[in-house]
């Protein structure tokens, strides 16, 4: 069985990628002119880096080093983007945060398990907003996504409106200190 240090470091991998691609998708969709869809990517890109900045701190609270990666991202049309982004979001949100999630928790690995838990609430979160936004871009009607997007800077959940909105309710910061896109 993968130990909690092992699993930060694939999380912060994985993380890092995902905020890696999703800028480029950002770029792509801009170019494709859909400013919607690379705000949303934008928005998605941001809170990964979150992500891997809370598994990145964890690894330093419990004594491991902290790798740097580089990556080469391989951009499709918009709509492919889009959906290999989903692919990832329930791939994370299925299979690799809640095994890590566990293990964190038998091992009283608190500082990890709090970052594994955001994350995986907040893959929900960009894997329904995804799904829309394939929805609307296959439908081919025009776009009614949102082209305002926020993230949480403790957790990364990512709202598309702030309508009503005091706090994260994944981690309770107020909602003054999220990040505008
Ligand atoms: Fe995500
Ligand atoms: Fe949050």
């Amino acid at each position: 069985m993968s130990t909690t240090i092992d699993n930060l470091l694939t999380a912060l991998k994985g993380e890092s990628k995902a905020c890696a691609t999703y800028a480029a998708y950002a770029s792509k969709a801009l170019q494709d002119g859909y400013p919607q869809i690379s705000k949303l990517f934008e928005a998605t890109s941001k809170a990964e880096r979150i992500h891997a900045g809370n598994h990145a701190r964890a690894l330093v609270k419990m004594g491991a080093e902290v790798p740097t990666y580089e990556f080469t991202v391989q951009v499709g049309t918009t709509l492919e983007n889009l959906k290999s982004a989903l692919a990832g979001e329930n791939y994370e949100v299925e299979e690799m945060y809640p095994p890590m999630i566990a293990t964190a928790e038998a091992e009283g690995a608190t500082q990890a398990l709090s970052g594994f838990k955001w994350a995986h609430e907040v893959e929900k979160t960009h894997a329904r907003l995804y799904t829309e936004a394939i929805r609307q871009l296959e439908s081919g009607e025009k776009l009614t996504i949102s082209s305002k997007y926020w993230v949480c800077p403790l957790c990364g959940e990512t709202f598309d409106s702030i309508e009503g909105v005091a706090k994260c309710h994944v981690c309770n910061v107020p909602a003054e200190r999220f990040i505008e896109i």
